[in-house]
């Protein structure tokens, strides 16, 4: 029996570059979809996914990360003596509860394979899910959930992945499968970005992943790879010569919020899909097209 997936990393600490300048002073995953920080969605989704330990690689200057999952007396409180029950409800709907969550800081944002490598110590010795939080999935059930699925199907990693467009394999970290039947694959290899028409699947890494920690050796002592920064589909790639990775196409749709537009497909899409919202949503898209 596998070991349960009780922990995940939240690397947050990139710089945005895509979302600035809105991403300057507020953490571009604390930018809202609708009217819930990115991050909200992406926490709810571990939860569902039975998460109870959450572990925030942060950088400088977004202790509002922090902030936003700690009481704020002063807006309760004058939400209470105004009776709006309902924003209360919604405010306190995303409260940490006491020890939950930890936030380590990165201190230099040296890769993805870094920060995930900063969580370490508060991991240990169990698989954790690791989920980057500008990638917003809309899915019956949750994204995380059907990885966590998987994972005590078949135990080892998971890479849950969505085919990419036509024409955009490119753009991805593209997985390559032993054979392709059904949803759960297992992988072969992977290759970041590669030339059109040499892609191994259609199939692009989306950002859930479920890993043992066996990767933290590795991504101790691997050197920098492309754009000087430490990768984890580096590690993964090592460690997949040691143990087993399968590729699951998860049923939903992936959002990139750290791109301008993904942002904006995803306010759209997440506005239409709310019961209280879409019709008026709906018109005002209308009467700007
Ligand atoms: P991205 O490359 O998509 O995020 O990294 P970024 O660096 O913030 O974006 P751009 O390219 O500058 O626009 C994927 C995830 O990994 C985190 C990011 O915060 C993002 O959630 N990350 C990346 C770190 O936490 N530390 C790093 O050193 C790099």
């Amino acid at each position: 029996m596998s070991k349960r997936v009780r922990k995940a990393v939240l690397p947050v600490a990139g710089m945005g570059t895509r979302v600035l300048p809105g991403a300057k002073t507020t953490p571009k995953n604390l930018l809202n979809v609708v009217d819930r920080p990115i991050l909200s969605y992406v926490v709810e989704e571990a939860r569902a996914a039975g998460i109870e330990h959450f572990v925030f690689i942060v950088g400088r200057g977004q202790g509002a990360i922090e902030d936003y999952f700690d009481t704020n007396p002063e807006v309760e409180n004058a939400l209470e003596a105004k009776g709006k029950a309902d924003i209360l409800a919604d405010v306190r709907r995303d409260l940490g509860k006491p020890g939950e969550m930890s936030f380590i800081r990165q201190m230099a944002p040296l890769g993805l394979g870094h920060a995930v490598w900063c969580a370490r110590e508060v991991i240990g010795d169990e698989p954790f899910a690791v989920m980057l939080p500008d990638m917003l999935m809309a899915a019956e059930r949750p994204a995380l959930a059907q990885a966590v699925d998987a994972y005590n199907k078949v135990g080892g990693n998971i890479i849950a992945v969505e085919p990419a467009p036509e024409g955009e394999t490119y753009k991805y970290g593209i997985v390559a499968l032993e054979a392709q039947n059904g949803r759960l694959n297992r992988m072969t290899g992977m290759v970041e970005k590669p030339p059109l028409g040499t892609e191994p699947s259609n199939l692009f890494i989306s950002g859930r992943y479920i890993l043992q920690p066996e990767i933290f050796q590795i991504l101790g002592t691997q050197p920098r790879g492309a754009g000087g920064e430490i990768q984890l589909t580096d590690a993964m790639a090592t460690l997949m010569t040691r143990q087993d990775f399968h590729a699951l196409e998860y049923e939903g749709t992936t959002y990139d919020c750290g791109d301008k537009i993904g942002l904006l497909r995803a306010n759209v899409a997440f506005a239409l899909a709310r019961p209280d919202l879409a019709d008026e949503a709906r018109a005002a898209i209308k009467a700007l097209l």
